[in-house]
């Protein structure tokens, strides 16, 4: 616990902090509702993540859901993707009433999103620790089929906010952040796990299947397969942060899942379309002083071949997770596993990473919206009041004298039109 606030104090987000110490959340993640910016909200949920040597094999037992449990989160997990303007209309399933709950979250910004987390902690700890779940309240409020996921709160510092932040500028249509930090039971892995390879706990849910992180992402992911995942819309994008000495030459190391065979890192250098290679074009623009790698650039061992979801995104069946990794010829691109350093998850580059994966994916807005061209989100084209509505107008042509915006109204049906 102290390397983490040790490291958060180094953040530049240190004034914000102090403005709200981790004495005035109390015990309740409810209290987390009044952060103003979805972020901040991840950032102090972030708070509860059950902590590294919390659980022996009693109380880990005991705190992983029974078979009606299960089942009801997954149900659940699949009721928020289907959301559309009534985060109220979502049951919380009987096995899981008293400690989730749905709400509704507005932000500053005054967008609303559909919250689902544990309500239960103790001494600041979740009671299940099971995570949450986040989506837009309104189905038009999403502009990409992207889900984007932080497997690791407490452990990769700053990923939860950070991934918080790139699915609300990015118009994603879901957000599901682990509840557990990865080392909250020191016991190995049953799933993937080798004397050779540290690291791999039971509660991390990169290498275990039993995590109910691993439940919401199958659900996220049929979910999204049922209505199409083109490869030009759409991905499911997981946030990590790596140690300054790890990988030391690469500020950003990016993985479909795939490592460093000649196999794999023919896959990665081929002619073929995928988004986890525009996403590393995109980026490398932007910082073009850094190393933007994927596994054919750098010997980095952060590939993500063990990760339980990739592998199942990648074509693995369910059952088989454990023991079988992906082949080149299943792998779509579409898992895009995300390795960064420190710098790279701070705030003052959280702009720079919602337009780099903006520009990695094109729109699928609902009829009668198109793509506005200063947000790179869905927008309806048209007013939908009587024109002259000074909000949309200022949000529609900023920076506009009212004469030149209702000339250019009277101009916007035509072009239409064209
Ligand atoms: C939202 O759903 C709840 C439960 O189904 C219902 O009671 C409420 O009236 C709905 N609100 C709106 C604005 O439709
Ligand atoms: C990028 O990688 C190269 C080796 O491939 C290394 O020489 C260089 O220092 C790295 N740059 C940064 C900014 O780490």
């Amino acid at each position: 616990m102290f390397g983490f606030w040790l490291s958060h104090l180094t953040l530049p987000l240190l004034g914000l902090w102090s403005s709200q110490p981790r004495s005035d959340v109390g015990d309740s993640p409810s209290l987390c509702l009044h952060s103003k910016t979805l972020e901040r909200l991840a950032e102090c949920l972030e708070e509860f993540i059950v902590p590294r040597g919390y659980y022996d094999r009693v109380s880990y037992n005991a705190a992983q859901p029974d078979t009606l449990q299960r089942t009801a989160w997954s149900n659940i997990i699949s009721s928020l993707l289907h959301v559309d303007g009534n985060c109220s209309s979502i049951q919380v399933p009987i096995p899981l009433k008293g400690f989730y709950d749905v709400v509704t979250f507005t932000e500053n910004t005054g967008a609303s999103f559909c919250v689902f987390f544990e309500l239960t902690a103790d001494c600041h700890a979740y009671r299940k620790g099971w995570g949450a779940m986040i989506v837009p309240a309104r189905r038009e409020a999403v502009s990409r089929n992207v889900h984007i996921s932080a497997p690791h709160p407490g452990f990769d510092v700053g990923t939860p906010a950070q991934a918080a932040y790139i699915f609300k500028a990015t118009g994603s249509k879901s957000l599901l952040i682990a509840g557990r930090t990865r080392t909250a039971f020191l016991n190995p892995s049953p799933c993937i796990s080798t004397p050779s390879l540290s690291g791999y706990y039971e509660t991390d849910p990169a290498p275990n299947n039993r995590e109910p992180f691993f439940d919401a992402s199958l659900v996220i992911y049929d979910w999204q397969q049922r209505r199409g995942c083109p490869s030009s819309t759409c991905a499911y994008i997981q946030m990590h942060g790596k140690g300054s000495s790890t990988c030391p030459l690469d500020q950003i190391f990016l993985s479909a899942g795939l490592g460093h065979s000649s196999t794999s890192k023919a896959w990665y250098i081929n002619s073929n379309d995928r988004p986890v290679k525009r996403l590393r074009g995109h980026l490398q623009l932007a910082l073009p002083l850094w190393n933007v790698s994927l596994p054919p650039d750098s010997s980095c061992a952060l590939t993500a071949t063990r990760n339980v979801v990739g592998r199942y995104i990648n074509g693995v069946n369910e059952h088989s997770v454990c023991h079988t990794g992906a082949g080149p010829s299943e792998v779509s691109g579409k898992f895009i596993h995300v390795e960064q350093d420190d710098t790279s998850r701070g705030a003052e580059l959280y702009m720079m990473w919602a337009a780099a994966v903006r520009r990695t994916f094109g729109t699928t807005c609902v009829e009668g919206m198109s793509v506005d061209p200063n947000t790179g989100l869905c927008a309806y084209s048209r007013p939908r009041g009587p024109a002259g509505d000074p909000v949309f107008d200022s949000v529609m042509f900023p920076g506009l004298s009212r004469s030149v915006r209702v000339q250019w109204l009277m101009w916007v049906p035509l072009l239409n039109d064209l």
